[in-house]
């Protein structure tokens, strides 16, 4: 269940509905996928074969083509990052700068914990979503982000794009924003 850390005030959201309105004010996608039908053996699980990757593919499909459907989504995969990436304490630097895309970032979260980091309006500035499995989001198009690794610094997530130049990341110089 997904939680919100307001990064100027320090407010806490939690809670199903209060997490819900919170997002839908910035028009930030926010679902969920039912934990329970991955299978034992990808619980968890962050040394994933291409086997397994396809598996979590196959066991969300109905959801994954759904989504699809509704928001035009042409392809997907399985990112997978831990400690045992290759070059991970580089890849979060590169992660930790805020851009922007030129279609939506959607990520299905279905192991471990990842994070957004979200420009909202004046009033809010940037907040910090904290996904756990089952959370699905989407940060909108054009609007100022970034993804990172929570303490766990594990996450599997499905990734959902348009097309292959929507996952060029443009970078969004932000005096506004302070690590
Ligand atoms: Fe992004």
């Amino acid at each position: 269940m997904a939680q919100i850390r307001v990064r100027n005030t320090g407010e806490l959201i939690t809670g199903e509905e209060n997490v819900r309105s919170f997002l839908d004010r910035f028009e930030v996608l926010y679902e969920h996928w039912d934990t329970s039908k991955l299978p034992a053996h990808l619980v968890e699980n962050f040394s994933l074969s291409d086997e397994n990757k396809q598996e979590i593919l196959d066991t969300y499909n109905a959801e994954i083509t759904d989504l699809a459907a509704r928001r035009g989504y042409k392809t997907w995969d399985i990112v997978v990052l831990s400690d045992a990436t290759p070059n991970i304490e580089e890849l979060l630097k590169k992660f930790e700068n805020v851009h922007t895309h030129s279609e939506d970032e959607v990520r299905a979260i279905t192991a471990g914990e990842g994070i957004f980091v979200i420009k909202g309006n004046e009033e809010v500035g940037y907040f910090d979503v904290v996904l756990s499995p089952g959370d699905v989001i989407s940060v909108p198009e054009g609007n100022p982000h970034f993804f990172t690794l929570t303490d766990v610094r594990k996450v599997v997530a499905v990734r959902l794009f348009i097309e292959t130049e929507g996952w060029v990341a443009h970078p969004y110089s932000d005096p506004e924003f302070a690590k």
